[in-house]
């Protein structure tokens, strides 16, 4: 516990003195890949949403560094682009409620009304602001119920300063990055080269070495999933890349922002058997894979057991800790939740938003397991066990 208080100070002068002998910038880590962690991939992946987001302001550079000590497998982050189409880490497409743009009088004659799928949305879109400028406002936490002591401190970073933090992590950290609205993007954004948004993110990855189908040895060097919600972006990125991709699966209301497909049409037998040519796996929401009635589960549907008879993964979005997230059946224990799908609903990868949590689960459950007579298996776990927050 002691050092989840510690961690605080450590982080805001590591970002703003850079008090540490691990430089923040520039790239790469000097620590040789051997030496490092490999990736684990004996379990489900632990996918930190946003970053340690239930701690740190969302897709922050303090939030994903401190999913990366308390265990993150994949650091998750969702790009969008500025005016000055460079790409940054943000969820919203615009920055109302994320951010202290409204606190900035320069930027009051900026609000905007677009059509984002379908929906008339007015605010202060991250398309009509540069680089520059989207760097002078301040993130802020998105729940009020969530620690509002890091507002105003940190940053919106761009894609490469988020590749930065993986790539300089003291084990192997895999990158989980989604093309986000590409539709709006692609509308509002124009690239010098005729490039599309889809291009520069592929781009971006290469620039950095990722690279490799899934579990190929460029791949365990530097893991990657490519994650969207538009079946469009996906197949046009698998013409650029070979790296892993995972088709996300909204709400069963709302049809894709591309193609305009149902939930029953994408989730078929049919559409899971076209889709398989271009994705490793799919991301739906958990709701919608367990449906919920009165905050109780109610009988799972077959979308797990159809996805992996094509061999796709299912990496379910998004796992909470706070009561008003979970469903009575758990008992208001987060553990609770992650052992019913990890071991009865037999999920892949899990998005959450307290990956500590995640991390601590999967870690003291795994004394179950057989390799546990191994002698050095177990006085490793107990180390880990230990020091939860230790540097590997
Ligand atoms: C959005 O607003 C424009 C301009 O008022 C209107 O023409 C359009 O139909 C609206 N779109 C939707 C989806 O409501
Ligand atoms: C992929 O590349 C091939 C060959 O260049 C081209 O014919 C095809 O249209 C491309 N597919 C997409 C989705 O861009
Ligand atoms: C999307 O599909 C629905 C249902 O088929 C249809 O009513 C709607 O007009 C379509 N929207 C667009 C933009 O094509
Ligand atoms: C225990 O398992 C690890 C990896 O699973 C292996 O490297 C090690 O050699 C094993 N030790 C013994 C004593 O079998």
């Amino acid at each position: 516990m002691a050092s989840s208080h510690c961690f605080a100070p450590f982080v805001f002068l590591l970002l703003l003195v850079g008090c540490s002998g691990r430089p923040f910038y520039p790239l790469p880590s000097k620590l040789a890949d051997g030496d490092r962690q490999p990736l684990q991939t004996s379990r489900p992946y632990n996918i930190a949403h946003r970053g340690s987001n239930g701690e740190i302001p969302e897709e922050t550079a303090a939030a994903y560094m401190r999913a990366i000590e308390e265990g993150a497998d994949f650091i998750e982050t969702d790009i969008l682009s500025s005016k000055d189409g460079v790409l940054i880490c943000f969820h919203d497409v615009t920055l109302d409620d994320t951010t202290d743009v409204a606190e900035h009088k320069e930027f009051s004659n900026r609000k905007r009304t677009y059509e984002v799928q379908g929906v008339n949305t007015t605010g202060f879109f991250t398309v009509d602001f540069t680089l520059e400028e989207l760097k002078s406002l301040r993130v802020k936490q998105r729940y009020p119920f969530r620690d509002q002591q890091y507002n105003g401190k940190y940053t919106i970073i761009t894609f490469e300063e988020f590749i930065s933090i993986a790539l300089d992590a003291p084990r192997v950290v895999g990158i989980y990055p989604e093309i986000k609205n590409p539709v709006l993007i692609n509308q509002h954004v124009k690239w010098a080269d005729g490039k599309r948004f889809e291009d520069r993110f592929v781009e971006t990855l290469k620039k950095y070495g990722y690279k490799g189908s899934y579990m190929s040895k460029d791949w365990l060097k530097q893991p990657a999933f490519i994650q969207s919600f538009a079946p469009t972006s996906l197949i046009y990125v698998s013409n650029l890349t070979d790296l892993p991709k995972i088709f996300l699966i909204d709400d069963i209301t709302i049809p894709t922002q591309d193609t305009n497909q149902s939930y029953w049409e994408i989730t078929s037998d049919a559409y899971l058997d076209f889709i398989k040519d271009y994705v490793v796996g799919i991301g739906p929401w958990k709701d919608t894979v367990v449906p919920v009635v009165n905050n109780y589960l109610q009988t799972p549907t077959d979308l797990v057991s159809r996805a992996h008879a094509h061999d796709l993964q299912v990496h379910p979005y998004t796992y909470r800790n706070e009561n008003s997230f979970l469903h009575f059946n758990f008992h208001q224990d987060p553990y609770a939740e992650y052992d019913y799908w990890i071991n009865e609903i037999g999920v892949d990868g899990l998005f959450t938003d307290f990956t500590g949590s995640l991390h601590n689960y999967q870690e003291w459950s795994s004394f179950k397991e057989s390799d546990d007579k191994n002698a050095s298996n177990l006085l490793h776990k107990i180390a880990s066990m230990v020091s939860p927050y230790g540097r590997a």
